[in-house]
């Protein structure tokens, strides 16, 4: 049963909305960092589709901010963890907790209110982790709840290597826009030259088989097997970090 098929039956919402006719990018989990590149002790710019976030550990959780701070836009990633644990931010300091809520303004009187209004709120999303990654989502929170995170299921936690599998993370900066990206990771035939010596191997370019298991809003799972290749077909699963500009 694909995704859409469950999203039908109510047990799950598909990625990318409730209008089958069009994919709304704001409603689907996006990997942003793995969580052995971060430091809980401080905040960590990031930017997803065009939108600059802030991804910091509250003391129970990775959370995704906006970055920008709502009382004068400044970045909230160049501000600091406190001491209490709440995201500070750089300019006047006020302090936000895992949810958005603003919980001090150190230039308030006595007695005030100001950091209890709705606009003193961080613009805080969706967050989650798993498969080594804190993934985000920009869209309802309440809906992403039940769209699945983007895990892949044959590696399990993506810490612990399983048998016949090579895991390897990298991260790399890319000027180019998201389809490019996507039309890349689909085109395995690229891999013998760009990833020679790391899961790839010039001697073995060629034309390739690729049979596409599934095809719904939770991606594109295929099997291929490059030309020439003996024994078993290569089962590649890409990640990509969106940082989109
Ligand atoms: S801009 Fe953030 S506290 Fe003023």
């Amino acid at each position: 049963m694909t995704a859409i098929e469950r999203a039908i039956e109510g047990s799950v919402a598909a990625a990318g909305g409730d209008d089958p006719s069009r994919f709304d990018w704001q409603e689907a989990w996006y990997p942003v960092a793995y969580l052995r590149d971060l430091a809980k002790g401080q905040p960590t710019a990031f930017t997803l589709l065009g939108e600059d976030l802030v991804i910091w550990w509250d003391g129970q959780a990775w959370r995704a901010f906006a970055d920008r701070c709502p009382h004068r836009l400044a970045r909230l990633s160049e501000g600091r963890i406190a001491e209490d644990g709440l995201l500070e931010c750089p300019y006047h300091g006020w302090a936000f907790q895992g949810d958005g809520t603003c919980d001090r303004i150190p230039q308030q009187v006595e007695g005030g209110t100001a950091h209890l209004s709705q606009r003193a709120c961080a613009r805080a999303y969706g967050h989650g982790d798993g498969a080594g990654d804190v993934v985000c989502v920009r869209g309802d929170r309440e809906r992403a709840a039940r769209v699945p995170l983007p895990l892949v299921e044959p590696v399990g936690d993506f810490v612990t290597e399983p048998p016949g599998w090579t895991l390897f993370d990298t991260f790399r900066d890319v000027p180019y826009d998201a389809l490019t990206l996507l039309e890349n990771v689909l085109d395995p035939s690229h891999l013998p030259f760009t990833h020679h010596r790391s899961v790839g191997n010039r001697s073995n370019a060629g034309p390739v088989e690729l049979e596409l298991q599934a095809h719904d809003r939770q991606g594109l799972p295929g099997l291929a097997r490059p030309a020439g290749q003996v024994g078993q077909p290569v089962h590649a699963v890409c990640r990509a970090l969106f940082d989109v500009a």
